[in-house]
C-alpha cells in the first residue's frame, strides 16, 4: 500500500471488549460514480458502537455478522470535507465540509469514508465546527419516537441527557410539544437549556407520583419500563422505548401490541437517515437544535472512549478526534 492508497482506522475482528480494537493501516476506500470520498476530521463513540462491538443484544449478529463482524471498522457519525467524488456527482466539490451518518455499514473511525452523495450526508452549516456537527446518531434513534408527537402534545422524556435524550427533548420541542424531562441532579440545568417545559430529578424523587398524564412517554435510556410507566399515559398514549426492557419486555410488548393492531409499546427504528440528515442540517443552520458535548478522545485513544460510553453515564455526545480540521 502506497501513502496515497492507505489509511488508518481502528479494526476489529471479532466480537468482545473495547480491547479487540486496534489502530491500523488499512486500503482507503475508492469512491464509486455516485460516492463522495469524506476525509474525517470527527466522529463519535455511541451506544451503537459499544454494544456492536460486544454483539449486544446476541441476536444483533443477525445484521452484523453470526461468528464474526462483518464490518471491520465502527462508527456511525462523521463530519470532514469533501477529498474527491464520482463523475456522477454534482452536489459536492472537493473541499466542501460536510456531515452525516453511516448507518448500515458505519466506519467513521477512520480517515476516510465513502458516502452515497444521495445518501446521509449534507453540508454543515457555515457557522459550526467539525465537532459540533457529529450529532446524528441520537438524534435519528430519538426522530424515530418524537415523529409520533403532534403540536401541543405532552412528552415525559426519561433520561434526558443521554445523546438520545438531549436529541429527543430538542426535537419533541421542534414538534410542538409540551416537554418534562426526567434528569439526575447535575443536568437539571442542562435540559432546561434545551427548552425543557418541567423538569423532574430522579434523584430527588419518584417520577412516577404525579397526576400528570402524556400522550408518550420515552425512556431514553433504557432505565424504566412499561409497567412503570403505563400509569403516567393518557387514554391512547404512547410507550416508546431505545433498550430491550426487563426480560425483553419492550420487545415482546411490542410485538403484542403490533399483532393486536393497539400501538401502546414501540421500540421504534428511525427511518429515512438521508432526509432525516437534511433536515437537521436545515436545523442546526436556524440554531433550533444544537449537540450536547462531553468529552473529546483522539482516534488513538478509542479504547479508553469506547469504556467511558459503555458506563452508561455521560452527557449527550462523546466525540472522537480522526484528523486535522485544515
Ligand atoms: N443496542 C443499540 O444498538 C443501541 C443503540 C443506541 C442506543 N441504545 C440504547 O439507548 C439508550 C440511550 O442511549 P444514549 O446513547 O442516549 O445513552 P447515554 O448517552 O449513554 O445516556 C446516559 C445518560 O443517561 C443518564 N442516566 C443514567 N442512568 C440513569 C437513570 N437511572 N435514570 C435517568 N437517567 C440516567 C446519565 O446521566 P446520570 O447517570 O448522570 O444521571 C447519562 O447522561 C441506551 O439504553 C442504549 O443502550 C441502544
Amino acid at each position: 500500500m502506497t501513502n496515497d492508497s492507505a489509511m488508518r482506522a481502528v479494526v476489529f475482528h471479532r466480537y468482545g471488549a473495547p480491547e479487540r480494537l486496534s489502530l491500523q493501516r488499512v486500503p482507503r476506500p475508492v469512491p464509486g460514480d455516485g460516492d463522495v470520498l469524506v476525509r474525517i476530521v470527527a466522529s463519535t463513540v455511541t451506544r451503537t458502537d459499544t454494544a456492536t462491538v460486544r454483539a449486544h443484544p446476541f441476536f444483533a449478529r443477525l445484521a452484523t455478522g453470526l461468528v464474526r463482524p462483518k464490518m471491520r471498522t465502527l462508527g456511525m457519525d462523521f463530519a470532514g470535507t469533501v477529498e474527491s467524488v464520482g463523475r456522477d456527482v454534482r452536489a459536492y466539490r472537493p473541499g466542501d465540509r460536510v456531515f452525516g451518518l453511516s448507518p448500515d455499514h458505519f466506519g467513521t473511525h477512520a480517515e476516510y469514508l465513502c458516502v452515497p452523495a444521495d445518501g446521509p450526508i449534507a453540508p454543515i452549516p457555515a457557522d459550526l465546527g467539525f465537532h459540533a456537527a457529529v450529532v446524528g446518531e441520537g438524534a435519528w434513534y430519538a426522530s424515530g419516537t418524537t415523529r409520533h408527537l403532534e403540536p401541543n402534545q405532552s412528552c415525559l422524556i426519561y433520561g434526558a441527557s443521554g445523546a438520545i435524550g438531549t436529541a429527543a427533548v430538542q426535537l419533541a420541542k421542534i414538534r410542538g410539544a409540551q416537554v418534562t424531562a426526567v434528569v439526575g441532579t447535575r443536568h437539571m440545568e442542562l435540559v432546561a437549556r434545551l427548552g425543557a417545559d418541567r423538569i423532574v430529578n430522579y434523584q430527588a424523587e419518584d417520577f412516577t407520583a404525579t397526576d400528570e398524564r402524556f400522550d408518550l412517554v420515552m425512556d431514553a435510556v433504557g432505565k424504566t419500563s412499561w409497567f412503570a410507566c403505563r400509569p403516567l399515559l393518557k387514554k391512547g398514549g404512547i410507550f416508546a422505548a431505545t433498550d430491550l426492557g426487563p426480560g425483553w419486555s419492550n420487545i415482546v410488548l411490542s410485538a403484542w401490541y403490533g399483532l393486536t393492531g393497539r400501538r401502546k409499546v414501540i421500540v421504534p427504528f428511525p427511518e429515512d437517515a438521508p432526509g432525516f440528515i437534511r433536515q437537521l442540517a436545515d436545523y442546526l443552520a436556524d440554531g433550533r437544535f444544537r449537540g450536547v458535548f462531553d468529552r473529546d478522545y483522539p482516534l488513538e485513544d478509542v479504547v479508553e472512549a469506547f469504556r467511558y460510553v459503555e458506563r452508561g453515564h455521560k452527557t449527550g455526545i462523546v466525540t472522537v478526534t480522526v484528523g486535522a480540521s485544515d
